[in-house]
């Protein structure tokens, strides 16, 4: 398991979106609790915000985990990040990679897709879009496109190791830079399985996502402990 949480988090301006706290909590630790009591995940690599390792770290120890999981620099492009998990993960057949910005992942999303790539090589979960799509130029439409031909992908993606591997190392040969690691395996020639995504696992991005993803962790947990004002 790839957790992507070396970005640094510019549209929702809090720094990085990893150690940003929901309800209390930071979506790092809040994604890697998911992943440490599912019994499929043998080992975690956190590839971190360089200027904030130490933050992940004590993130990480904090949860006590009972697998291994390493922390490591992420690169400049979130490809880079990925990269730098793979090289970091010991040898393992299957390979998940999620995005530390989405909390709301649930388990039977991670096995819904990891039963896929086990099936086909590869696999990302996605919704369709409820609006209509449209193709732009400046303020221009240029083009009105089939929605049911369009999907909105979301983490997490699951894939052979060797394909992800060698879809890495082919994008970095060729210069290919992709939004995902789905589209870097479909450069290979390699069949991409879609399963289905969920709509709640959305991606924190920008202020008004921070609102709502906030709202609908606290619609299922306690309201965070807010420290007693101190008596004059
Ligand atoms: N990511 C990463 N390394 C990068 C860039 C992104 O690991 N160099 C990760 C982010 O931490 C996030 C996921 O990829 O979990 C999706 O990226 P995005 O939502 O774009 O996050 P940021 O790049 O942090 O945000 P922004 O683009 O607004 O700066
Ligand atoms: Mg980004």
């Amino acid at each position: 398991m790839i957790v992507a949480a070396a970005g640094s988090g510019s549209r929702l301006g809090k720094g990085s979106k990893a150690l940003v706290r929901l309800n209390g909590r930071t979506t790092l630790a809040r994604v890697l609790e998911l992943f440490l009591a599912l019994d499929e995940v043998q080992q975690i690599v956190v590839v971190g915000p360089p200027s904030r390792l130490e933050n992940a770290q004590r993130e990480v120890e904090a949860l006590h985990p009972r697998k291994p999981v390493i922390v490591r620099a992420g690169g400049e492009t979130r490809q880079a990040s990925v990269r730098a998990g793979l090289t970091a993960l010991g040898e393992c057949d299957y390979v998940l990679v999620h995005d530390a910005a989405r909390p709301l992942v649930t388990a039977a999303l991670v096995r819904r897709v990891l039963a896929a790539a086990i099936e086909s090589g590869a696999a990302f979960p996605a919704i369709t879009p409820r609006d209509a799509v449209k193709r732009v130029e400046g303020n221009r439409l240029v083009e009105s496109l089939d929605r049911s031909r369009i999907v909105l992908a979301q983490t997490p993606q699951a894939f052979s190791f060797e394909l992800l591997a060698r879809a890495h190392r082919e994008a970095a040969d060729a210069g290919l830079v992709g939004d995902d690691d789905a589209q870097l395996v479909a450069a290979t020639g390699h069949a991409v399985t879609v399963v289905q995504g969920e709509p709640a696992n959305m991606k924190l991005t920008t202020p008004e996502d921070f609102e709502l993803v906030e709202a609908l962790i606290r619609e299922h947990e306690a309201p965070a402990m807010s420290p007693r004002p101190a008596k004059a």
